[in-house]
């Protein structure tokens, strides 16, 4: 592990200052929460598997030209990132009904929506992320109306893209979590980037035939076997090494 001195320490990650001003290192940890952190484990690989799981999914998202803070994965556990100052914002995109918005407005697990449903959430782990709209991100300047509108842009075409890449795979992209950052170039421009991770941790994945669940809410429910599920996602995409070395067949998904 990284003995650099810690900028910031999340729930599932930790941020280390990087080797120049305007990097720093993401840290992925073995640690699951839930509620809130009310419920906490430890799932011993988890950290690896979303590395290796996110490392993946952010290049494949830079390859439709989306701008993301992603740089290169350094280790196991470990991805070198640009230095981004998070917007306090987790952007939501749902397609399938599950989770909160269940409970909220009264659906039916599993229901389609006709378009992909977009969300945000203030984050405030002392409030418990409250839902908020559009006006109160411009108002209160989480953000402005140009980045808020580029968030959408970007939400939605990761939404097209991760449904397709994951259908590939046979799994349903029900929904998911984002985070955007601003980075400052060296003129001082800011420019929006994709930051955070993408992992199982972030997203609900259902099996296409069985509708299982392939994301943490095998932890969240209780339900149990997260890790093996993460490796599935994992093998499924193809990332894992042991998998490489056994498959000659090359997927249409670039690595
Ligand atoms: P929700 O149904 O609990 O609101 O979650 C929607 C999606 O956002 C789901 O894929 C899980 C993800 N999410 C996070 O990544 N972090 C969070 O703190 C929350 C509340 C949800």
């Amino acid at each position: 592990m990284t003995k650099k001195k810690i900028l910031y320490d999340g729930k599932a990650k930790t941020i280390f200052e990087g080797p120049t001003a305007n990097t720093v290192i993401q840290y992925f940890k073995d640690d699951a929460t839930a509620n809130n952190a009310e419920k906490h484990a430890i799932i011993n690989g988890k950290g690896v598997l979303n590395n290796s799981i996110s490392d993946f999914l952010m290049r494949q998202i830079h390859t439709i030209g989306i701008p993301t803070h992603y740089i290169k994965k350094l280790n196991m556990r470990e991805q070198l990132v640009k230095k981004v100052d998070i917007i306090p914002v987790e952007f939501v995109v749902r397609n399938i009904a599950a989770g909160s918005i269940v409970k909220r407005l009264g659906l039916k697990e599993g229901e389609v929506f006709s378009n992909p449903l977009i969300e945000y959430y203030l984050k405030r782990d002392d409030l418990g992320d409250p839902l908020i709209n559009e006006d109160h991100i411009i108002n209160f300047k989480w953000g402005t109306r140009e980045e808020l509108e580029e968030m959408q842009e970007y939400g939605l075409r990761i939404n097209d893209f991760l449904r397709g890449l994951f259908l590939a795979i046979g799994l349903k992209l029900v929904d998911f979590k984002i985070e955007f950052g601003r980075y400052f170039s060296e003129d001082g421009d800011a420019v929006l980037l994709l930051a955070d991770e993408i992992s199982p941790d972030n997203c609900r994945l259902w099996d296409l035939k069985t509708n299982n669940k392939y994301d943490k809410d095998l932890f969240r429910q209780d339900i149990g076997g997260l890790k093996e599920a993460y490796q599935e996602v994992a093998e499924r995409l193809r990332i894992l090494p042991e998998k490489k070395k056994y498959s000659s067949i090359k997927t249409e998904i670039v690595q």
